[in-house]
């Protein structure tokens, strides 16, 4: 069903079955994804996770929408839509590279106890910025897939210093 889309959009299944164990381990319930593309990663976390994802492009949303019917899709750019939107456990920024700055602040006002980002490692040059940006919440840089920055809120001082 997945080989008619461009599979170097989707997240790495090594970097999803980590992440499914991390979310089961810590007992989170909700994931808030940016950037759902046609639905892969969605649909995979939906068979666990109450999963709510954000797509901007009309066509990608319409393939999610026949790929992931368990999950809460929403079209329209990030920036609009996740303001409206309440607390998850977890969010997963994989939109656009040069927007992660901006993904990562808004993403903080769904007061998550957990923060993923992709391909930390595969566009670390591009992503320099934003890594630097993070360092002040201490993310754990796993070298799975195309590289995930895992910031994990609960743990980290300067989260409760944002409130
Ligand atoms: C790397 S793909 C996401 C892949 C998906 N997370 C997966 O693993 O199956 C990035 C997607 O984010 C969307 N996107 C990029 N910037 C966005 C924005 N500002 N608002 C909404 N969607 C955005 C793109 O259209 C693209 O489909």
């Amino acid at each position: 069903m997945w080989e008619k889309y461009n599979a170097k959009w989707f997240m790495c299944d090594e970097a999803i079955k980590y992440i499914v164990n991390l979310f089961k381990k810590e007992k989170y319930t909700t994931v808030l994804e940016y950037g759902t593309n046609v639905g892969y990663l969605a649909s995979k976390l939906s068979e666990s996770f109450k999963v709510t994802s954000i797509e901007r492009d009309e066509r990608f949303f319409e393939e999610a929408k026949k790929n992931c019917p368990n999950t809460t899709l929403y079209q329209g750019k990030i920036e609009a839509i996740a303001p409206k939107l309440n607390e998850f456990d977890v969010v997963i920024l994989d939109a656009e590279k040069s927007l992660y700055i901006k993904h990562f602040e808004l993403a903080l006002n769904h007061n998550p106890k957990m923060i993923v980002a992709d391909n930390v490692v595969s566009h670390k040059k591009k992503l320099n910025t934003f890594l630097e940006h993070i360092e002040p919440y201490n993310p754990k840089i796993i070298t799975v897939g195309d590289g995930l920055a895992i910031i994990h809120l609960e743990h980290s001082q300067n989260h409760s210093l944002n409130k």
